[in-house]
């Protein structure tokens, strides 16, 4: 619990900032029962605004929620057209925690942005292939937050308010799930274990 608060500060005065907007756990690694409380008691203090979670899974949420007092803002995890977490998704919205997606690009680890649907797709509304999968994300209700370095991709990122996908097309992209991670499996308590210095 201390440790959390010490990183707390740490992040703090390294932003040089006296409160934070959004805090995560990262994975559900050793412990984050205990990370939790020590998140609960910053943002009773208001030194955070609004706590969430990372790659928790059922499991990780049921074990969090049994003696949380305070319910995840958000979860955020690896969310796709490849591995588009449908279940998970649901069970989010059941429990009023709202589903951020990370890698929502596919991270340039697959084919995704080539994908001949999504292509065919894209030129129908003019627009690019990653234009048309985050908008699908959206249209889904789950927050987004791609990344590149390149400022026109960054502002091309920002510009899927203007179009909609029809529902036929939102139907056949959720075919394209290959439920494919591109990273770790947060139930993969081996890999978890070795990661622990990641939170
Ligand atoms: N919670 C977690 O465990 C976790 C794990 C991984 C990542 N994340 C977070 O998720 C966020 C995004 O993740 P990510 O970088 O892993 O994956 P991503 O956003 O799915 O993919 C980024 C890749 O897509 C490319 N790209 C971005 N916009 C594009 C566009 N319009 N057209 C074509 N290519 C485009 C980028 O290339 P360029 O940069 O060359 O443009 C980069 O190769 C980051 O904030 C990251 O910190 C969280």
């Amino acid at each position: 619990m201390n440790d959390t608060k010490r990183a707390f500060e740490a992040t703090l005065k390294r932003l040089q900032l006296d409160y934070l907007d959004m805090y995560l756990i990262h994975w559900p690694s050793a412990g984050y029962v205990e990370k939790w409380r020590a998140l609960e008691d910053l943002y009773e203090a208001g030194l955070i605004k609004a706590i969430g979670v990372s790659n928790f899974e059922k499991p990780h949420l049921d074990k969090l929620l049994a003696t949380a007092k305070v319910v995840p803002a958000v979860d955020q995890i690896e969310t796709h057209p490849y591995f588009q977490q449908a279940e998970l998704h649901d069970l989010l919205a059941k429990l009023d925690i709202r589903h951020e997606a990370w890698g929502p690009l596919g991270q340039g680890k697959s084919d995704v942005l080539t994908n001949p649907v999504l292509v065919q797709i894209a030129k129908a509304h003019h627009k690019s292939v990653a234009q048309v999968i985050l908008r699908w994300h959206l249209q889904r209700g789950i927050i987004v937050i791609p990344k590149s370095v390149h400022a026109e991709r960054i502002q091309q990122n920002m510009a899927v308010f203007d179009f909609d996908l029809t529902p036929a097309e939102m139907s056949v992209i959720a075919t394209l799930d290959k439920n494919q991670r591109g990273s770790s499996d947060p139930q993969d308590a081996e890999w978890l274990a070795r990661a622990t210095t990641m939170e």
